[in-house]
């Protein structure tokens, strides 16, 4: 716990005197939280990137998010402290599978999830998050077919909340809220009797045969489907005292810290992403001290895949 403190403070130091922003998202480690400048989920964290001073930015998350950062901030740089932090949802669609896929519906708007790869942003017309993926749909023309990309239960719960019957939907998912099953679910619902259900839209647990969006309940508990942010948002202004959490459990350390009256708990303890744990404070500390692990995204493709964000950053 010491090493721990003093390593804290240590990089409180460091990146002042450096004037560089930490930036983390919202399932990292509670010791990485506690040093950084902002937490937050997908898109809050790209507008700290878009709008912070400094003209270094440690980005504690994973690849797809820092490649982001430098993108919409070209002229900054940006670390990420293990460069293996990568995300199983974001390898799940080939930049030569969407050109083909593009090919077979030339007419169609592509719109990606923000946890892709730069060279897949290149390639789409609009970016979203899980915040903001039904307001970005919803800005498409009615008559537009859409591809949408890569994670399938985000675009399932996309499909039913804007009723569009023409959007084709990759079959992507993020391996950690994919493995939340209705089992899971199930018995941690039936454990507290007066609960509210709180999920991210990345959960297979999203099907509809889940929930009923009419009435946003489901087993007669009250439901909201909710990027990280939005979770954390939500269970701060409820009145309710129980939540059973479907996310990443990182989630859990803020929810709780902010929240002392309330009891969290995860739909399934094993919702760990080892990505998102691969940054450690020591890793923080040497990117910081060293400034390494540089993120750099080639200008041609950087362009292009700019254009997608920016349509997002305006739509939400
Ligand atoms: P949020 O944008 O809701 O934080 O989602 C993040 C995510 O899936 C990162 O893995
Ligand atoms: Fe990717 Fe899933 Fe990890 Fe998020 S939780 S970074 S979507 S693998």
């Amino acid at each position: 716990v010491q090493q721990s403190s003093q390593l804290k403070e240590e990089i409180l130091r460091l990146k002042k005197e450096k004037d560089v922003v930490i930036l983390a998202h919202n399932y990292q480690i509670p010791d990485v939280q506690d040093v950084a400048d902002f937490t937050g989920d997908s898109l809050g964290l790209s507008r700290q990137a878009a709008t912070v001073d400094q003209k270094t930015i440690l980005f504690c998350g994973v690849n797809f998010m820092a490649e982001t950062a430098a993108i919409i901030s070209p002229d900054k740089k940006v670390l990420l402290p293990d460069l293996e932090a990568g995300c199983s949802l974001s390898d799940s669609i080939t930049v030569a599978e969407l050109r083909n896929w593009k090919k077979q519906h030339p007419d169609a708007i592509a719109v990606g999830y923000v946890n892709t790869t730069a060279e897949i942003k290149a390639e789409l017309d609009y970016c979203c998050t899980s915040s903001n993926a039904v307001n970005v749909v919803k800005a498409i023309p009615e008559e537009k077919e859409i591809l949408f990309l890569p994670d399938m239960f985000l675009g399932s719960y996309v499909a039913k909340m804007t009723g569009r019957k023409n959007m084709h939907i990759w079959a992507g998912e993020c391996h950690v809220h994919a493995g939340i099953t209705p089992e899971d679910v199930n018995e941690k619902l039936n454990s507290m009797k007066d609960t509210e259900f709180v999920i991210h839209p990345e959960c297979s647990c999203t099907t509809p045969m889940m929930y009923d969006v009419a009435d946003g309940s489901y087993d007669g508990k009250k439901v909201s489907i909710l990027s990280t942010e939005g979770m954390l948002n939500h269970v701060h202004q409820s009145k309710a005292k129980n939540f059973v959490v479907a996310t990443e459990t990182g989630i859990l350390y803020k929810m709780r810290q902010q929240n002392p009256g309330k009891t969290f708990i995860p739909a399934s303890e094993k919702a760990e992403c080892q990505y998102m744990k691969m940054i450690t404070l020591e890793k923080v500390y040497d990117a910081l001290v060293n400034e390494k692990n540089v993120i750099t995204v080639p200008k041609e493709i950087a362009d292009k895949a700019r254009l997608a964000i920016n349509r997002m950053l305006e739509i939400s």
